[in-house]
């Protein structure tokens, strides 16, 4: 990448999971991005090489923020072979360099992403053997230079990634219980609830802590890669050390103190140790309280507050079990939470309709390959109708 690209504005793509476009548009226009257009599963937008290192490392929605550079008509694979082989790849990288190929695919024409990569990669090879006579090799698993095409009927785009790993990989989660949420959907419910850090948080079954950690972190400010160690850009050529100190170093001036209480339980002594473990991790094990106990006897911080919960679905658990147990989660709700904001994230659509509470909010959204509802009640104190006449 040559000095020019340093300065200029030039296009952007961040990645996300499904549900989360609108959010993750938000946080990109609260850090300066220009023609913010969400997609789907994808946020496209245009900013500066500060941009592209900031939204690394402050987007607690993002995926991957992707640099396009190449965009051409294909149809056929050796179309794809021959224009990829065109560009100057020697200009962004060298042989002693290693890369990998990330294909994802919306075509009727091409149906398969491994072989796209594998095209990909042989028209970087041959290019780089026949100019200098030697070519870098591919590694899979922590490439120099990460490269993305996207095949979307018969248009190529090929874009330089500029995170490397997956963002969903903060560096906190050291230790797993039973199905983990993803760092990145965490984040995206608890913004989606719209808790912004003010007001008191819990988890009643917060297996490895993960919407505690990301609480945590919104409350009190941190980047979502505070403690991250590497992004791709820092294998780029161009890659600016300054500028990303700058970067850090603005995010600590805007880091805050915890001001309210951000309380766990969970009914697994293990799952309990795995959330102590990834919060100690974080350093924020001394501001979240952790407290082995089933929902029905967890100790709700004082309201108002949110509660954001992700219970078992049930695959490995018998229905009539189920069913009682969201039916129990409702009623606790409804007694012990009076003044809260409650959100549920569930792929058993029946067992949430067992809490017995009516939604304000639903939002589709997918944990892994699951798809789930993610639906959000207003518990209040008194009944439904005075409160409405008191907010009115
Ligand atoms: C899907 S996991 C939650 C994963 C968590 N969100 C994370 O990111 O690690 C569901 C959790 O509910 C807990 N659990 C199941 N029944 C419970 C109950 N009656 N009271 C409290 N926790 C319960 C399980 O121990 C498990 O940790």
């Amino acid at each position: 990448m040559s000095a020019a690209f340093a300065e200029r504005q030039f296009p952007l793509l961040a990645k996300c999971p499904a549900g989360l476009e609108s959010i993750l548009a938000s946080e990109l226009i609260a850090l300066g991005a220009d023609d913010v257009e969400p997609m789907h599963r994808a946020v496209a937008f245009t900013g500066t090489k500060r941009l592209l290192y900031a939204a690394n490392y402050h987007c607690r929605t993002a995926l991957r923020i992707l640099l396009p550079v190449h965009r051409f008509s294909i149809r056929t694979e050796d179309d794809l072979y021959r224009l990829v082989k065109n560009i100057r790849w020697e200009e962004y990288f060298s042989p002693s360099d290693t890369f990998a190929i990330d294909s994802t695919i919306s075509s009727s024409v091409f149906t398969h992403s491994h072989f796209v990569s594998l095209r990909t990669k042989d028209a970087i090879a041959d290019r780089f053997r026949e100019r200098l006579g030697n070519r870098p090799s591919v590694d899979i698993e922590d490439p120099g230079f990460r490269i993305n095409v996207h095949l979307n009927n018969n248009e190529a785009n090929i874009s330089f990634d500029s995170s490397g790993s997956s963002l969903h990989k903060r560096g906190y989660h050291v230790s797993n219980a039973e199905a983990p949420l993803s760092e990145v959907l965490a984040a995206g419910m608890i913004l989606l609830a719209g808790w912004d850090g003010q007001t008191n948080f819990t988890d009643v079954m917060c297996g490895s802590g993960t919407l505690l950690t990301e609480a945590a972190m919104i409350a009190m400010n941190l980047p979502a890669g505070q403690f991250r160690e590497s992004y791709g850009f820092m294998k780029w050529k161009d890659y600016d050390p300054a500028l990303w100190d700058q970067i850090r170093e603005d995010a600590l001036n805007q880091q805050r103190d915890l001001n309210v209480i951000i309380r766990g339980s969970d009914i697994s002594e293990n799952n309990l140790r795995a959330a102590t473990a990834n919060l100690k991790q974080a350093r924020l094990h001394k501001d979240v309280e952790l407290r082995v106990a089933p929902f029905t006897e967890a100790i709700p911080p004082p309201a108002p507050g949110t509660l954001i919960t992700n219970p078992p679905y049930g695959e490995r658990i018998p229905v009539n079990d189920i069913n009682q147990l969201y039916s129990e989660l409702g009623s606790t709700l409804k007694h012990k939470y009076q003044g809260y904001q409650a959100w549920i994230i569930s792929a058993d659509h029946h067992a949430l309709k067992m809490t017995g509470l009516k939604p304000m909010k639903k939002y589709t959204l997918f944990n892994g390959q699951l798809e789930c509802r993610y639906a959000g009640f207003e518990l209040f104190a008194g009944k439904r109708k005075e409160f409405l006449e008191e907010r009115s």
